[in-house]
């Protein structure tokens, strides 16, 4: 592995990275919302672009073999509206066959850039190849980076972690060939494949792969807060950031981010947390069939709750429900006992309490 970095950047606005531009595409402030299945898509994207700081939103892990039979006007996984942009769509495959039929669709679609997963560690994904298991097929993984090379002029991107041992010299040469392949730039999930989300990140390896590649890096995992970020930024020297469910529990943490840390003119709002709640709930009831709606809703409010020192009463109490309106109920039931907490204790930390793998 290349030798340690130089820790030198600094967290102020002057010494962060400002914008990164890969091909066509700006990404504004440097702050890209994570791919996340079940919970990145339509209704959850536009509460973000509300409050704004977001420079590249995601689609949830789509697959490569499904896309081109999707209907992208009532797919769950597809719907977007017209505020949602720039968005990139993140395919999954296991092999070079599926990659050029799926990413015509993407530009029938208007993406904005296409990202590969090649970390997802989960034992259905892990048993076709895909995934995280890529990184353990480098040749595959060359075949398919350079299938979807050949067929975009879009940005193209591929999240990892960092592999499945400590391996530094595996990892920076599977970094190394997707750079010379053609990927534009790298998202790394600073975690092994096998470490839950309960384990601290490893921030500091981010650092060693950017010594050894040149196009931008983005650091992803455990950014919960503002000074999450900042320690991120310092620890990984990163080019940007990638949130997950530190955003979905916290839908206006980019806004924080890219005020406090970047420097963007965003006004501080006041967040109202029933009121969140009730436009994500608006957005599926408008926008899905209703067989999408109440699963998506328990999803979001599994991460939401946690604004609420007793918010698991309020996701067990949406989980059990067996309707968008009785969830609706009982959350209105939870806000109206609740009320002192509505309003979103912006700054606050949200720990990193569970572990999913
Ligand atoms: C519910 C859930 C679903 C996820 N789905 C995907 C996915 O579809 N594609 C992907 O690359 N990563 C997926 N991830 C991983 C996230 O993109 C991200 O790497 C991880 O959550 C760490 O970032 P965070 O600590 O900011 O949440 C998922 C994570 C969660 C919690």
């Amino acid at each position: 592995m290349c030798s340690l970095m130089s820790m030198k950047a600094e967290t102020n606005v002057q010494t962060q990275p400002q914008a990164i531009q890969i091909r066509n595409l700006l990404i504004d402030p440097p702050l890209l919302l994570a791919p996340m299945a079940g919970l990145t898509h339509s209704a959850l994207r536009r509460i973000m672009i509300g409050f704004g700081g977001v420079g590249l939103l995601s689609t949830e892990m789509l697959s490569a073999k499904r896309l081109p039979t999707e209907n992208p006007r009532i797919s769950p996984y597809l719907i977007r509206t017209e505020t949602e942009s720039p968005l990139s769509y993140q395919l999954l495959t296991s092999t070079d066959k599926e990659i050029g039929r799926a990413i015509d669709a993407l530009h029938a679609m208007k993406a904005d850039a296409v990202d590969l997963n090649m970390g997802c560690p989960s034992r259905s994904v892990s048993k076709f190849g895909a995934g995280g298991m890529l990184m353990e097929r480098p040749d595959e993984a060359r075949s398919i980076v350079t299938e979807a090379r050949k067929r975009t002029a879009l940005p193209l991107t591929a999240k990892i972690r960092l592999g499945s041992d400590a391996d530094s010299g595996k990892l920076k040469t599977f970094c190394t060939m997707l750079e010379g392949e053609g990927v534009d730039m790298l998202t790394v999930h600073a975690r092994f494949k096998h470490e839950p989300f309960a384990r601290n990140p490893r921030w500091a390896y981010i650092a060693e792969i950017k010594e050894c590649i040149k196009i931008p890096v983005i650091a992803n995992g455990g950014v919960f807060s503002v000074e999450d970020a900042e320690k991120c930024l310092r620890v990984s020297v990163a080019d940007g950031l990638m949130l997950g469910r530190g955003a979905v529990i916290r839908p206006w943490l980019f806004a924080e981010i890219a005020r406090t840390v970047f420097g963007r003119d965003i006004p501080e709002r006041v967040v109202s947390l029933p009121d969140v709640y009730a436009g994500f709930f608006e957005a599926l009831n408008a926008d899905y069939r209703p067989v999408y709606r109440l699963g998506r809703l328990k999803e979001f409010t599994h991460y939401f709750a946690r604004n609420y020192k007793f918010g698991h009463s309020l996701a067990t109490r949406v989980q059990s429900s067996s309707s968008m309106d009785e969830a609706r109920e009982r959350a209105g039931t939870f806000f109206a006992n609740n009320s002192k907490e509505s309003i979103a204790a912006t700054g606050a930390k949200v720990s990193d309490n569970e572990s999913i793998g």
